[in-house]
């Protein structure tokens, strides 16, 4: 076998998490211009404002057209080779945006300076600590009056749960911003407001109370500083690089994307911490990037995005080896051997065809319907697969009518496959069967999505009626009768498609009340 070692271990792929309006958009552009992908900028965001009414899903696809789709941007950096996941936010916010993060080997965490931990944070940031993944954490913002920035590091470890050690810190913000104060190199780098920090003018290096930085940045924010740092160096957490790789500490760098501050220290010191391609699990134990052969799973499938032609993408990220055009491999699932042609990278508006790719990449592969989720692909004489991939909680739910029941047959055909591509989950009650469905999403496009697909793709119109439910909880105890349970009058018990018992509950007081009532029950919010 040729060695890719130079090639793997000179990747990072990673997502950017953060809750919409926090700078995730303007973070990525300010990464791809260092990378010098710089007529890139405006596509990123061009995605973004091309807002949509959500009526119309296809339409927003061909006017979106690939981007929507865009999984992964690559550019290089500094000798490296970098991946960033999209992560969808805001209204297109769905399951995709946590499988995504189940393709990265770390992620960015960006937070708004003024609003501290938001709700779609935590979220993703869960799913993270799921999988124990480096969390790099950018405060964003700082160009604005921020919260008190010891009480947003305390925020993060308490409402996160996560120790964090700040890599630099802020000296004043909004219109008192002054810079940046780097703890390693004791550099001050100097935040000029009036052209708009674009260009570096000053950068320092001094011990704290050297009378130079007085001049600098100003004695009373001298002084400033000198407190904060004593009580920064005398109260938080030691910095631990295995902490930092196992999750369980999180860098913490101060900036602002918009004025392409404390950005690209940012980007040098991440890559420099992160990881390259991890070893994954799988059947046949843990496989290594660079000593194994081509390998990959199926992460996101993209359906219809031609209803012409059913077209469906599915992106996979590759675990080990090296693709090359046209190569055969064993798609493990499916029991065949098949041929991976015409893969496809996608950059923002533009997908081309790729000749190869590494362990770390993720490629965009034509999938005539033979993938699902989670599918393993690898070479031709070996037989594994790799973890599933979780179903994750869904967070809205809506009773499905069926407008004519004449088309009974089209419409369970359209929600079962819909839910196989992972779009939506689909529930049935005790005791009524296929006669009363529930779907679950984890936003609410999605229910957008399916009612037009249903209704243009398989002719089968629905009425959706919304349900209270916001909590889903699988449960794990094999020798509990659902039926049996104690629960609160507001909490419903539903199986999934295969079969397994869950509840759907309104509020968390319920699902405690479950767990009080049923000494022993464990509940789950991640399917099999
Ligand atoms: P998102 O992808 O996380 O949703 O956020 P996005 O980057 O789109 O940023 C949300 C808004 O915050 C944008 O303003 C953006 O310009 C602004 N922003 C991002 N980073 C900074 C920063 O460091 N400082 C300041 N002051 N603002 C920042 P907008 O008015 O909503 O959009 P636009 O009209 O500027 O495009």
């Amino acid at each position: 076998m040729e060695d890719y070692t130079n090639e793997i271990n000179r990747r990072k792929t990673f997502a950017i998490i953060s809750h919409p309006d926090a700078g995730k958009t303007t973070l990525t552009e300010k990464l791809l211009l260092f990378g010098g992908a710089i007529n890139l900028a405006g596509s990123v965001k061009a995605k973004k404002t091309n807002r949509h009414a959500v009526s119309d899903w296809m339409e927003i696809e061909k006017k979106r057209g690939i981007s929507v789709t865009s999984s992964a941007m690559q550019f290089d950096y500094d000798g490296y080779c970098i991946n960033i996941l999209d992560t969808p936010g805001h209204e297109d916010f769905s399951e995709d945006t946590y499988r995504t993060l189940m393709a990265a080997d770390s992620a960015v965490m960006v937070i708004d300076a003024a609003k501290g931990v938001e709700k779609q944070t935590e979220k993703l940031f869960k799913v993270c600590v799921m999988r124990n993944i480096p969390i790099f954490t950018f405060i964003n913002k700082l160009d604005r009056e921020s919260k008190d920035i010891f009480e947003l590091m305390d925020e993060i470890e308490t409402v996160l749960g996560i120790q964090t050690y700040a890599m630099n810190w802020p000296i004043g913000s909004g219109k008192n911003f002054r810079g940046i104060y780097d703890r390693n190199t004791k550099h001050i780098t100097r935040f000029y407001a009036a052209n708009n920090g674009q260009k570096l003018v000053a950068s320092v290096e001094a011990d704290l109370g050297d009378p130079c930085l007085d001049e600098l940045i100003g004695q009373q924010n001298h002084e400033i500083l000198i407190d904060e740092i004593a009580l920064l160096d005398g109260a938080s957490s030691e910095f631990d690089m295995e902490q930092i790789l196992n999750g369980k500490l999180t860098p913490v760098f101060f900036g602002s994307a918009l004025t392409n501050f404390g950005v690209e220290t940012f980007l040098k010191q991440f890559l420099a911490m992160s990881p390259t391609p991890l070893p994954r699990e799988s059947s046949e134990g843990k496989i290594i990037p660079t000593e194994n052969e081509f390998s990959a799973f199926v992460f996101k499938i993209q359906a219809n995005m031609n209803k012409a032609h059913r077209d469906r993408i599915a992106f996979m990220r590759i675990c080990s080896g090296k693709y090359t055009a046209g190569m055969e491999v064993n798609h493990v699932q499916g029991n065949k051997i098949i041929r991976l042609s015409h893969s496809q990278q996608l950059m923002a508006q533009e997908r081309h065809i790729i000749e190869e790719a590494y362990a770390g990449d993720i490629i965009g592969v034509f999938d005539p319907g033979i993938f699902s989720i989670g599918d393993t692909l690898c070479s031709k004489d070996r037989n594994f697969v790799y973890e599933g991939i979780p179903t994750f909680a869904p967070e809205h739910f809506a009773k499905v009518r069926q407008v004519d029941t004449m088309k009974r047959k089209q419409f369970l055909k359209g929600v079962t496959q819909i839910a196989q591509e992972g779009a939506i989950q689909i529930f049935q009650s005790y005791n009524t069967g296929m006669e009363e469905i529930i779907v679950g999403v984890v936003g609410t496009l999605q229910f957008d999505v399916l009612k037009f697909r249903l209704e243009s793709e398989y002719g089968a119109e629905i009425r959706l009626e919304p349900l209270p439910y916001e909590h889903i909880r699988w449960i794990e105890n094999e020798d509990i009768d659902i039926q049996d349970l104690s629960v609160s009058s507001d909490t419903k018990k539903i199986k999934d498609l295969k079969g397994n018992p869950l509840l759907i509950f309104v509020n968390s007081w319920s699902i405690q009340t479950a767990l009080d009532r049923n000494k022993g029950l464990r509940l789950s919010e991640f399917g099999k």
